[in-house]
Order: C-alpha cells, then structure tokens, then sequence
C-alpha cells in the first residue's frame, strides 16, 4: 500500500458506523497516488471475494483523524453562549486552539477551566477592536463568525435604527472581520471562513422577520463572493443557516411574548421534526468547515434545519 501508481484492491463499509467492526464490505479498485488510494473508474466495483487477504485494513476513503482540529487556531465570536459557544467547546474538544470571544465579558467566565479555550472580549460592531483582536494572534486557520440578532416584524414595523444594527451586527461586523483575517490567511497558505446565516433569509422567508431575514441573505451573498475571490488561493468561506435552535436569545424572544406558552409551541410547530434543535446539534457542521474534511467546500450555505427546506 505504499507505492505510487500500484494498482491496489482497497475494502470501504458499506455503512457508516466506522468503530462497530459490524459491517459489510465491498471491494473498490484504487490506484495508490502519493500514498493516497484514488477511485480507479474503470474498474467496476464488486462484492468482497476470496482474493481479499484477511488481514487488509479496513480505512475511509477520508482519513478521519480523532483529533480533527489538531494544531489549527480558530477565533470563534459571539461565543459566550448558544451556538457560538457549543461551538467554540465542541472545536476544542478536536483538538483546535480556540480564542473564544464575546461582547459580554462575565459569559466569558464559563470557559474557565477549559482545555484549548482562552478568551477575549471583542465587540464585533467595533471595526478597530476586530483588527486589534486579529493583529493579536500569532496564526488564524479557520474564524467563525456567529454574532447576529433577531428583529421581530414585518416591513411596515421596522426602522432606520433597527435596520441599520441589524445589518451592522449581523452582515458588516462579517466583512470587517473577513477584511482582517484574509491577508493573514493568504500569508499562511489558506483558511476557513464560516458565517452564520439561518433558514431564514434567500433560503426561506418567515413571517415577522424583515430585518432579520434580510440581513441573513446578505450573509448568503457576502459568502459566494468572498469564496468566488480566493476559491484558488486556498481560503474557503461557507455559511450555516440552522432552523431554530433552543438558545438563551431565543428563550428571550420566547418571553417577550404575552402568551410565551403559546409562543414556543408556534416556534415547534414550525419545525418539521416536532421540536427545537439543540445548540450542540449545530456545533458538528461549524467542526466539519473547519476542518480539512471540508477541503472540497467553498461557497456553500449549509443547511441544518431540522426539515424546514425539505
Ligand atoms: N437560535 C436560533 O434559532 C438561530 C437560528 C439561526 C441562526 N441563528 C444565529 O446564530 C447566531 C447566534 O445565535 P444564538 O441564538 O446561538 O445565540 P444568542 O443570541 O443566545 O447569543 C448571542 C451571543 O452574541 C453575543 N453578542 C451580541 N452582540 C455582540 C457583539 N456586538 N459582539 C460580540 N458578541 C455579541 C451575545 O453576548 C451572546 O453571547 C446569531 O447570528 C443568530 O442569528 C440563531
């Protein structure tokens, strides 16, 4: 299995549980490339058979590592709690070195103790504190981009003001943040940028969310054009667009209703699943884009949304 060109029979699971051991087989015929085992397309796949020496290692065609962020930096923002924070934990717990921030310095005080973890406080409305927060650290590999806020209304009840911040937090702070991370990205041979968009903005219109749902397909849009400029120079940029997630904001939003009761069962019932996602069942995506296993993506708005797009 070490010399290049060798042509090679190579044993894939059929399913997906890579640590049970309890799995069917089958045989694709590889070309091992820089040791690498390649999909040799003109070579039928076929069953396992008698030729398959017993002791031939069973490996996925994507070297899965367990420690999938080893030796990667990430800068994570909104931090402090919901989804920036399983995040920011579930990224440490790969392995990453993850410089946690927040506009709210006492959320901060929860990392205490955890491994991988430091922390900053970093207002992401404040274009200078992004720039003095990136000149901080001695190497970004990947940044995500969570800050935003969620405007309730329709087109005839928004302001100036609520328009304005709502685009200030939720799409520029990701162009002045994206602005500082790319020379340093391009200096050190490539990076990942992920942004938080949501369902709800081209994907989806909901009602009572004009400002917010603009503001997100602005996300989209920011997206595609910073991974259309560097898709050749190694810097990826992809966004997440979850359904809705059961976060301190939203728990807010839930009681700022007169009914809150009333109101959570309408945030469900929206849900095809019957139920809200948990900020931990978003983090899995946002290791994913940081991660080499995503190589192959750029430019993408990654759905995890619980059916709402089915
Ligand atoms: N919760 C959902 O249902 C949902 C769904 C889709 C997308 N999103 C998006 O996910 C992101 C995080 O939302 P959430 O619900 O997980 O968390 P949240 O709204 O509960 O927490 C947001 C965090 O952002 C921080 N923050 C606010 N202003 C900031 C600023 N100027 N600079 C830095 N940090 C700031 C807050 O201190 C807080 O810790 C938002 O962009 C939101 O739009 C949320």
């Amino acid at each position: 299995m070490t010399l290049n060109g060798e042509r090679v029979r190579r044993v894939i699971r059929d399913n997906a549980n890579w640590t049970s051991g309890q799995t069917s087989c089958r045989i694709i015929p590889c070309v091992l490339t820089q040791g690498q085992a390649v999909f040799d397309p003109n070579k039928p796949l076929g069953p396992a058979d008698a030729t398959t020496p017993a002791s031939f290692p069973l490996q996925p065609i994507t070297q899965i590592t367990p420690m999938r962020l080893q030796g990667k930096t990430i800068l994570v923002t909104a931090a402090g709690q919901g989804i920036g924070q399983a995040a920011a934990l579930a990224m440490a717990a790969e392995g990453a070195q993850v410089v946690a921030t927040d506009v709210k310095a006492p959320l901060l005080a929860s990392y205490q103790g955890v491994s991988n973890v430091t922390t900053a406080v970093l207002d992401v409305l404040d274009k200078a504190a992004i720039a003095r927060q990136v000149a901080s650290m001695e190497r970004i590999d990947a940044v995500f981009n969570c800050a935003g806020y969620v405007h309730n209304g329709t087109i005839l009840e928004a302001t100036d003001e609520d328009w304005n911040f709502a685009f200030n937090l939720n799409a520029r702070s990701q162009f002045w943040m994206i602005q500082q991370v790319i020379p340093r990205m391009l200096a050190q041979g490539g990076g990942s940028i992920i942004n938080m968009a949501s369902v709800c903005s081209s994907v989806r219109g909901l009602p009572n969310r004009f400002i917010y749902g603009s503001s997100k397909a602005a996300v989209i849009g920011l997206t595609k054009s910073v991974a259309a400029d560097y898709v050749a120079q190694g810097i990826r940029c992809n966004c997440i667009c979850p359904g809705t997630v059961d976060t301190p904001s939203l728990g807010d939003r839930i009681n700022s209703y007169a009914d809150p009761v009333e109101a959570r069962k309408n945030f469900i019932a929206r849900q095809p699943m019957g139920r809200l996602a948990q900020a931990h069942e978003i983090a899995p995506i946002i290791v994913y884009l940081a991660s080499d296993e995503s190589q192959f993506a750029t430019g993408n708005a990654f759905m995890v949304d619980g059916g709402m797009t089915i």
